[in-house]
């Protein structure tokens, strides 16, 4: 049994926030954005609306793309870092609201990789045969950890969600999914403040994003080199094989760097990072659902899914579209 994917989905909140927006309040410039991170604008969610709200509307779009009934649908895990609250789960909080049934519902936080370690979850369920259908989802607000007056962070980031339905299936689907951590670089990129430790007076009680974004860029261009290869290695192909590479979208001079490394051209590539910023779990999804309405990835193209973030966690899927 494979995991197919029937159907995807994504959801951007409606307020758009540019460089040159972002350059009134401040000290910085669209020239230095796009130079270094290939970003132009970003979505940010609108007050009162929340991850589970986004994943929600991602998560409709998908079920509706697969033309099921929503109650079939076996397990429900959703990726993020920036859950609504700290229980019920965002899975827990949208299962009703979609229509689901009493299916097994839980969140996943493993920051940007989260939709890649979802989808090895369900993956895993499907192929033993104990799940026939599953909907992931990766959603994030990640405008709720900003520190605006951060220059180095806070221009990075956006909101959003995307989503898949997989369904048990004997054709071809999800190859291979594979997912690595290493605890060591959690310094490098993290919000410092949890239930335990870290509150501070202020706002959102000190929750920020922290990054020491030079040093994760080097580690993340060699940690996805490695993936790539260790993906196509355990799957016996070639780099030109691939017919698309669907990276996770942090910085345009990083998927550029995995592109090459791959050689693939860039118009098989997908991009999204120029209008949504980094949406952290939420990215890969979108893109992946950006890359099939858009009619570029077709039945039967043969696609890499890759993703690096905070943990520092990283991961990869092999997916026959
Ligand atoms: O999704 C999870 C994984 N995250 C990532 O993969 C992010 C990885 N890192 C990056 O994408 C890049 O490192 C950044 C985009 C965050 C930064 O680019 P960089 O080329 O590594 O710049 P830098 O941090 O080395 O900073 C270069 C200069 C500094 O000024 P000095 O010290 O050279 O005078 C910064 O203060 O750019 C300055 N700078 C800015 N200038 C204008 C930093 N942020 C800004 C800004 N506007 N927003």
């Amino acid at each position: 049994m494979h995991a197919r994917i029937i159907g995807t989905g994504h959801y951007l909140p409606d307020r758009v926030l540019t460089n040159t927006d972002l350059e009134e309040f401040v000290d910085t410039t669209d020239s230095w954005i796009q130079e270094r991170t290939g970003i132009r604008e970003r979505r940010i969610a609108a007050d009162g609306q929340t991850t589970g709200d986004l994943a929600e509307q991602a998560a409709r779009r998908a079920l509706e793309a697969a033309e099921i009934d929503p109650a079939t649908i076996d397990l429900l895990i959703v990726g993020t870092t920036t859950p609504d609250v700290v229980f019920p789960s965002t899975a827990c909080l949208i299962q009703q609201r979609l229509g689901l049934g009493e299916c097994g519902a839980f969140d996943v936080n493993a920051a940007c990789s989260g939709f890649i370690y979802a989808l090895s979850i369900a993956t895993q369920y499907i192929e033993a045969g104990t799940v026939k259908r599953a909907l992931v989802i990766g959603a994030e607000t990640l405008s709720r950890l900003l520190d605006w007056d951060d220059r180095a962070t806070c221009v990075l980031f956006g909101d959003g969600a995307g989503a898949a339905v997989l369904e048990a299936s004997e054709e071809a689907g999800v190859m291979s999914t594979h997912i690595h951590a290493n605890g060591n670089y959690g310094d490098l990129l993290k919000v410092d403040v949890g239930v335990s430790r870290g509150f501070t007076e202020g706002p959102r009680g000190g929750l920020k994003i922290l990054m020491k974004g030079n040093e994760v860029f080097k580690v993340a261009v060699n940690t996805l080199g490695r993936i790539v290869d260790e993906t196509l290695a355990y799957n016996q192909l070639d780099k030109h094989d691939l017919d698309w590479l669907i990276p996770h979208q942090a910085n345009l001079r990083i998927i550029k760097a995995t592109a090459k490394k791959l050689d693939m051209p860039m118009d098989r590539v997908i991009v999204t990072v120029d209008r949504h910023g980094n949406t952290s779990a939420a990215s890969v999804p979108m893109a992946l659902d950006e890359a099939i309405r858009s009619g570029r990835v077709k039945r039967g193209d043969l696609m890499l899914l890759e993703a690096f973030g905070g943990g520092f966690t990283w991961g990869a899927s092999l997916i026959r579209y």
